[in-house]
């Protein structure tokens, strides 16, 4: 952790925001404003020497004074959800400055789509277009009206009137027909998805049938959530320093198969946002899945992300 990239913050209000799902409003300790932020961003926050999670910002980007998050309790979680709900107003933390991997494009209409706690950063994108009186229409669904964050926010907003809730288990609740809302895009459409991983899944894999160009999809992964692909085929690894070879299966990641031979990698995010686990590559070629490196690091593919990141070449020879 570099002490220049990050933040001391205050926990300056915490609250319970719907059911398991915890709000904090985050503040500077002298009063001053915070970093300036773009709807989509997140921070990570630092939750002891171990546990760096990244969560998005909720709040307008025109608001500097607070930083807003709210997160869900993941019982099956690695501590993180866990660890945000504990902390008080007055506790001190350490975050880094906003990063933004799910920017609004700055033209065409915008079609946002949150399912559960994925509402956090498209709240935040809703905020910013309807600032800027930007067309946008934003579809939410939660199973029920106890589970949606921001409820009462968004209902008393002025872009109330652009937002469809959807409820999977009320009886009055509408139901999300994705075949519906994503078909016949124009081509200055924009859709931004959120949400969990067979929502998200369901959301693009409908667009993309329904016509909508790549480039007009936009989404992000929630942390802890890695890209998987029914066509992911088994690899091999070579430590370059003592010649073991180790096979990646299907389903594993490099990490999880070399932790399975005792090999451990440093790793934060386990989802390609962090860095934390960048490892070199002697030869073969990766197949980059991270949000971390940029388009001409990735070019090189001399480094990699194994956390998230895989191989297009039979064998990948790791600088270890
Ligand atoms: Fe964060 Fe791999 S652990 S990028």
């Amino acid at each position: 952790m570099s002490a220049e990239l990050t933040i001391k913050v205050r926990v300056a209000a915490a609250s319970d925001e719907a059911e398991d799902i915890r709000r904090l409003e985050l503040v500077s300790l002298d009063g001053s404003l915070l970093p300036a932020f773009s709807a989509g961003s997140h921070i990570d926050v630092y939750l002891s020497e171990k546990i760096i999670r990244q969560y998005s910002l909720c709040n307008a980007p025109s608001e500097r004074t607070q930083y807003v998050i709210a997160v869900l309790r993941d019982p099956q979680g690695r501590g993180g959800s866990a660890a945000v709900h504990e902390l008080k107003v007055g506790d001190e933390i350490l975050i880094s400055a906003p990063r933004n991997l799910f920017e609004l494009r700055p033209e065409g209409n915008s079609l946002l789509v949150a399912g559960g706690i994925g509402i956090t950063p498209i709240l935040s994108m809703a905020q910013s277009l309807a600032a800027e009186g930007r067309p946008f229409s934003m579809h939410y669904a939660t199973r029920t009206r106890k589970r949606t964050a921001f409820l009462e926010k968004i209902r008393t907003s002025a872009f109330a009137p652009s937002v469809s809730h959807y409820w999977s288990q009320e009886q009055d609740g509408q139901k999300l027909e994705l075949d519906h809302l994503l078909r016949s895009p124009k081509p200055d459409d924009h859709l931004y998805v959120c949400g969990p991983r067979h929502f998200m899944d369901a959301v693009i894999k409908t667009a993309t049938e329904s016509g909508w160009p790549e480039g007009n999809i936009h989404y992000e992964f929630f942390a802890g959530e890695v890209m998987r692909l029914d066509s992911d085929e088994a690899f091999s690894v070579q430590i370059a320093s003592s010649g073991q070879s180790i096979s990646v299966g299907p389903e594993q990641t490099v990490v999880e198969a070399l932790a399975a031979v005792g090999i451990e990698i440093p790793t934060s995010c386990e989802q390609g946002i962090c860095g934390t686990c960048l490892t070199g590559i002697l030869r073969g070629e990766p197949e980059h899945r991270d949000m971390f490196l940029t388009a001409e690091e990735q070019a090189c593919n001399d480094k990699f992300l194994p956390c998230c990141s895989r191989s297009k070449s039979r064998i990948l020879v790791l600088d270890l």
